[in-house]
């Protein structure tokens, strides 16, 4: 394990083709980079961040008033012990709270008067992050180069899911409850487009190179950290990677919080490889494929059981 760190994008500065570059290069690489520069004000995602304290703090019993089951979709509370991002691992030790997209179907919102200003915060992030997600697939187009304005037919109104995450401070194997082999969560890929993950400063994301080994993805302040999910290696014939990564929250001594988008494209969409990927010597890889087949099937392999 190094604390080498990821490579730090700030899009604020110096031309679009430089930032595009060097994304190229790390998405080529680990799949992942940090993105500072993003313009998301800091008042949005400690809004996000406060809802979500204050909703994860709600007795057990309440909560379960919203639970992902009884959505019929991913919407709403799932308890420690629904998923194995692994499927091989035990389940993760982790709690979480889905936020889709209302025109697909409507979000599990807490009761107002028990968690106080949790949907408005909850909409002012979701659009932060398809602001941001658009902005990088721009970005992309760039480091792929594809004309401008690609991506937009597959993203017209495209999957997205905000999933705000709580890890509690997580025993040594073995000792207070933790089953071997049991961890924040199990090494898995993303499986849509990108992601982009705020993190808060506990620590212990955990990203696997080429080579096998993991290495530490620190928390930097005020960025997000952005990586290639399975839709977009596929889309790029490997030339991105879509990379293992886990959470192990055995350090801090604290809990981990931490709110993912996943920004998934058109569920009807069909990602089949894109040319600039693709030559003579170096064949598509893939058939094609929609999102929203491959991200119900995924969800299918993880789901642990009701509980
Ligand atoms: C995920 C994920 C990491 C984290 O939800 O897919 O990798 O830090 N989360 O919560
Ligand atoms: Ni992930």
């Amino acid at each position: 394990m190094s604390a080498a760190g990821l490579p730090i994008i700030d899009l604020s500065a110096g031309p679009p083709a430089a930032a595009a570059a060097r994304i190229d290069a790390a998405l080529r690489d680990t799949g992942f980079y940090a993105v500072t520069g993003h313009g998301v004000p800091q008042a949005v995602t400690d809004a996000a961040f406060d809802a979500s304290h204050r909703f994860f703090a709600l007795a057990e019993a309440t909560k379960r008033r919203w639970h992902v089951d009884l959505s019929g979709k991913q919407r709403g509370f799932d308890p420690i012990g629904w998923q194995a991002l692994d499927p091989a691992r035990p389940p993760d030790l982790k709690e979480s709270f889905y936020l889709g997209v209302e025109a697909f179907a409507p979000n599990a919102w807490p009761d107002e008067a028990l968690v106080p200003g949790f949907q408005a915060a909850m909409r002012a992030y979701q659009a932060a992050m398809d602001g941001l997600a658009k902005r990088l697939m721009g970005v992309y187009e760039l480091a792929l180069g594809l004309p401008a304005g690609h991506f937009d037919a597959f993203m017209r109104q495209p999957l997205c899911t905000t999933r705000l995450l709580h890890y509690p401070p997580q025993p040594r194997e073995g000792e207070g409850g933790a089953a071997p082999g049991q961890i924040g969560c199990g090494a898995h890929t993303d499986w849509g487009a990108l992601t982009l993950l705020l993190q808060d400063e506990a620590g212990g994301l955990q990203v696997q190179r080429r080579d096998g080994r993991w290495i530490d993805v620190p928390p930097v302040p005020g960025a997000f950290v952005v990586n290639v999910g399975d839709l977009m290696q596929r889309w790029t014939n490997d030339r991105w990677l879509s990379n293992p990564h886990r959470v192990v929250n055995r350090l801090s001594g604290r809990d981990r919080w931490s709110i993912a988008y996943f920004f998934d494209l058109d569920g009807d969409a069909t990602i089949v490889p894109l040319a600039p990927c693709t030559s003579a010597a170096n064949p598509p890889r893939y058939g094609p494929i929609t999102p929203a087949a491959h991200l119900a099937e995924m969800y299918r392999r993880t789901t642990v059981a009701a509980g």
